[in-house]
């Protein structure tokens, strides 16, 4: 737990450290001072950090250990505060350079001078714990003790092949295909990767098909097994014992290698043989590299190796992506069936296992909570199985969930325990969502770098680090892919809620944040992260968290108070710690408040407002806010200032609101600006999203000076914005994702001759909106779409000509009025739409549809909606179609 404390002060050091070093190492050398202490700090945290990480896991009970990390947390907590409160000021000051006078610029010289002198006394006394802190290490010999504690409960998981035949529901087509992968001795698989999320059944499933295929008699046919082993490995291996069990299996009872032939003699036994060797529980690629010297490749035909690991990448590594078997939960039926099988208790002499109907309903819920997962059924039937068959004691059990969680959650834990310590905090960070929720891989990601928990090197872009972070998670199977983009990315992930449960279970106990804010003041003093139920939920506190850098709230309050200006005054005033600012549920009245010295603000999103509303223009001084998302505010009104606020990586609203045709005095001055013709103050380099703005809320000039953008979103298209999109340099190379709408009849000449995407080499998606009428030709598509949606485009001709040539058309949608001629055909072979899996045709004109024998190679669902559309289509394809067929 102080662990994630000291990486997050790390992170926060890291980030002031290339602050200072790009921005102060010229301003003398008392700065230059400063930036080596920066450096200092953050090397010693990081010495803390490693010593901590076997220390934190391992050692229970050793008070002196326990007073240290105290200090240590504490320390790391101080550091962390400093960052945010202290540096600021001075980073801010190298912004003001060359926009002031003369006089301005004495004062806050002096000004930055007087917080460069406090940061730095900080600082020292921060140096001083440090050493105290050391020097107390070294004197009492706070040693580790080592993981006693972590293997204990690895010796409690350890598998066994030959355990009691035991009850297996909904695993009996994947026993049926793995058995055929072990015995055909032709398949081209030398290992089968067995790889899941903790307790969904690798184990179990790996030892049905094991003990199946091994006791086949090797004498009837030449395609069993003639040898067999199993071993278990874990996540804190000794090869020597690994091999030693191998052996065992292999030849039971006979005298063992001498140690230092055993790798040889193991490979020269296997040798020629055809065996079987089960790895069970296998946490990382070292350990096979290790063993794989024993275990000879290329021994006789059809030898197999099966391994089960919670880490995809392990599985990958071992036997290639063709090996792998990915388990998923189980399915509401087979939960049930698996609950009822359980419930049955062995001594119970009666075949009458109903329940009735009040117990089946409770029992239902109960199975629900366990989200498909074995482990958590089974534990959960073992805590019924000693309480009476009554609705009352089961309903106390399904209260009292928590209990099944925690036992599950000593075994989930070990996964987390094994994170690399940088991406801890990143996935502590799931659990401040609430349960069940679709979580989106931008929103996390935007979250993690607003609290500088992503850590880039050279190039690297902060959004592309954080997919990693999000792809290691998932390799992991911590998190679960909800939905994939047309480009193979994630979209969106789930939680299971027993993973949640755990985040927020250590995140309780290192104070990374609370799920509600019903916080001792004990621990408020020390908390720095809450996520309410509702904003009215945080305001109701009677005393507010000191020290806070993150609020989210959801909305999950059914509370009708709405608060009082007065309420959302006092909030404001306490939240100059304030990094990231989630709020679902917020009122007007909070956009008439001044926001503007909540300085360290890095996330602003905001919902819940359905009236009109105006964000105060106060926002420009937020110097580092990242994100400003409202897409669920129905009508915020964004003043123009953002439009020279050069930090901003992501803008996101719906159908954009900011204006520039009234001129409302929060932005006058601005306008005045502008009206000297210097628009040079717009520029927003680090943009990444502007999604989705209205063409006259700014020049259409400005996009090429969004020359990082990744996604832009345009409502009200206008003659201009075409231009500019279609100039023979693109706005950004980067550009993947590009909606264009406008609703003008005399748009569709201007985007006919004019609009011209070719030169936007990554972009992959793409959403035209308006009327056109004719399809631009090929020579004007970008060649990489992946994925275009037509709507209201009002086609007359049929674009399958040009589309078909497509080389990686994933997904193609007709919607609403975007086709209205009778008729479409694609004629053609297997090139044409070579990569096209999703067709979908919504509420179009389209009355026949003809597709040639051979196109679309690859189509997996044909979508027709709100139309009695008539068929001409390849049977391959019919067959699709009735399965997706929707008649609207
Ligand atoms: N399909 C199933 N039918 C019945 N019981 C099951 C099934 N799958 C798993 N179980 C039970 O769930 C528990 C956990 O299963 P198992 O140990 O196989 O999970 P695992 O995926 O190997 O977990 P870990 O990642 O922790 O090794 C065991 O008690 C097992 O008996
Ligand atoms: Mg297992």
């Amino acid at each position: 737990m102080t662990e994630v404390a000291l990486t997050v002060a790390i992170v926060a050091l890291k980030s002031a450290a290339s602050v200072l070093g790009n921005c102060l190492a010229t301003e003398g050398s008392r700065l230059f001072e400063l930036k080596e202490q920066i450096y200092w700090m953050e090397s010693e945290l990081a010495h803390m950090q490693s010593y901590l990480a076997d220390l934190e896991a391992n050692q229970v009970g050793n008070n002196r250990v326990a007073a240290l990390m105290n200090d240590i947390r504490d320390l790391a907590f101080d550091v962390g505060d400093i960052i945010s409160t202290d540096f600021p000021k001075i980073a801010s000051y190298e912004r003001k350079k060359g926009f002031i006078g003369w006089p301005k610029w004495v004062s806050c010289s002096f000004s930055f001078f007087y917080n460069a002198h406090n940061f730095a006394k900080a600082v020292e006394g921060i140096k001083k714990r440090v050493q105290e802190i050391n020097r107390r290490r070294e004197t009492y010999r706070i040693e580790e003790n080592h993981d006693r504690e972590v293997r204990e409960k690895w010796a409690d998981r350890q598998s066994k092949p030959r355990d009691e035949e035991q009850t297996v529901v909904g695993f009996d087509q994947q026993i049926q295909k793995l058995e055929n992968i072990l015995l055909d001795t032709d398949a081209q698989v030398r290992a089968i990767s067995i790889v899941g999320m903790p307790g969904l059944g690798k184990t179990t499933l790996a030892k049905k098909i094991y003990h199946s295929v091994r006791t086949r008699n090797s004498y009837n046919s030449s395609s069993y097994f003639n040898a067999s082993a199993w071993a278990y490995v874990s996540g804190a291996p000794n090869v020597k014992e690994i091999l030693r069990n191998i052996e065992h299996d292999l030849r039971p009872g006979e005298e063992k290698w001498k140690d230092i032939d055993l790798e040889a003699e193991l490979y020269s036994f296997l040798n020629g043989k055809r065996y079987v060797i089960v790895l069970d529980d296998i946490w990382d690629c070292k350990t096979w590299d290790k063993l794989k010297a024993s275990i000879p490749i290329n021994s006789k035909k059809g030898s197999r190796i099966i391994i089960t690991s919670r880490d995809k990448n392990v599985g990958i590594h071992i036997g290639g992506h063709n090996s792998l078997h990915e388990l998923q939960p189980l399915s509401r039926n087979d939960s049930w069936d698996l609950f009822s099988k359980k419930l049955v208790h062995p001594l119970e002499y009666t075949n009458d296992t109903s329940l009735s109907p009040g117990l089946e309903a409770i029992g239902k819920k109960i199975v629900d909570r366990c989200g498909g997962m074995p482990l958590a059924i089974v534990v959960t039937t073992s805590l019924l199985s000693c309480k009476e068959k009554e609705e009352y004691a089961w309903k106390r059990v399904l209260e009292r969930m928590g209990q099944v969680q925690n036992e599950c959650l000593q075994i989930l834990a070990l996964s987390y325990e094994d994170l690399p310590a940088h991406l801890k905090p990143c996935f502590l960070y799931f659990g401040l969502y609430p349960e069940d929720h679709k979580i989106s891989v931008d929103d996390i990601v935007r979250l993690w770098m607003a609290e500088g928990l992503i850590q880039v090197s050279g190039e690297e872009e902060l959004e592309d680090v954080g997919e990693d972070y999000i792809n290691h998670m998932i390799a992991r199977n911590l998190i679960q892919v909800e939905k994939r983009g047309s480009n193979g990315r994630v979209r969106s992930c789930r939680i299971h809620d027993l993973f949640r449960s755990l985040c927020i279970l250590e995140a309780r106990k290192s104070n990374f944040f609370h799920v509600s804010s019903n916080t001792s003041t004990n621990s408020s003093e020390r908390l720095r992260r809450v996520s309410p139920h509702s904003l009215i939920d945080y305001l109701a506190l009677t005393q507010p968290i000191p020290k806070l850098y993150a609020l989210l709230s959801f909305n999950q309050s059914d509370c009708e108070r709405e608060p009082t200006r007065k309420d959302l005054q006092n909030f404001l005033e306490d939240l100059i710690y304030i990094r990231v600012l989630r709020i679902d549920d917020i009122h007007p009245v909070f956009f008439s408040k001044d926001f503007g010295n909540l300085i360290n603000l890095t996330y602003l999103k905001l919902g819940g407002i359905s009236t009109r509303a105006k964000l105060p223009s106060t926002i420009s001084c937020l110097k580092n806010l990242l994100t400003l998302d409202v897409r669920d505010c129905r009508h915020p009104i964004i003043p123009n200032v953002i439009w020279k606020m050069k930090q901003l990586r992501h803008i996101l609203c719906t159908y954009s609101l900011c204006y520039t045709t009234s001129t409302p005095s929060t932005t006058k001055c601005w306008l005045i600006n502008m009206d000297k013709a210097d628009p040079i103050e717009v520029s927003l380099p680090n943009l990444r999203t502007l999604c989705t703005v209205k063409s006259c809320d700014f020049e259409a000039d400005w996009l090429s000076r969004f020359n990082n953008l990744r996604k832009l979103g345009i409502h009200k298209v206008t003659e201009q914005i075409i231009r500019v999109l279609s100039d023979a340099t693109p706005i950004s190379h980067n550009l993947e994702n590009l909606r264009l709408e406008w609703s003008d009849q005399k748009m569709k000449a201007h985007v006919k001759a004019n609009l011209n995407l070719s030169q936007y080499e990554n972009l992959c998606i793409l959403r035209l909106h308006g009327p056109m009428q004719v399809f631009l030709e090929k020579e004007k598509l970008p060649q990489n779409l992946t994925k275009l949606i037509f709507d209201s485009t009002e086609l007359e001709m049929d674009p399958m000509k040009v589309l078909k040539k497509l080389p990686k058309l994933k997904i193609l949608k007709f919607l609403h009025r975007s086709y209205i001629a009778l008729r479409m055909a694609c004629s053609g072979g297997a090139d044409d739409f070579p990569q096209l899996e999703e067709l979908y045709f919504e509420e179009t004109d389209v009355e026949s549809l003809i597709l040639e024998e051979e196109v679309m190679p690859r189509l997996k669902k044909l979508v027709i909606k709100g139309r009695d559309t008539k068929l001409w289509v390849p049977d391959r394809i019919a067959i699709i179609t009735s399965l997706g067929y929707l008649k609207g």
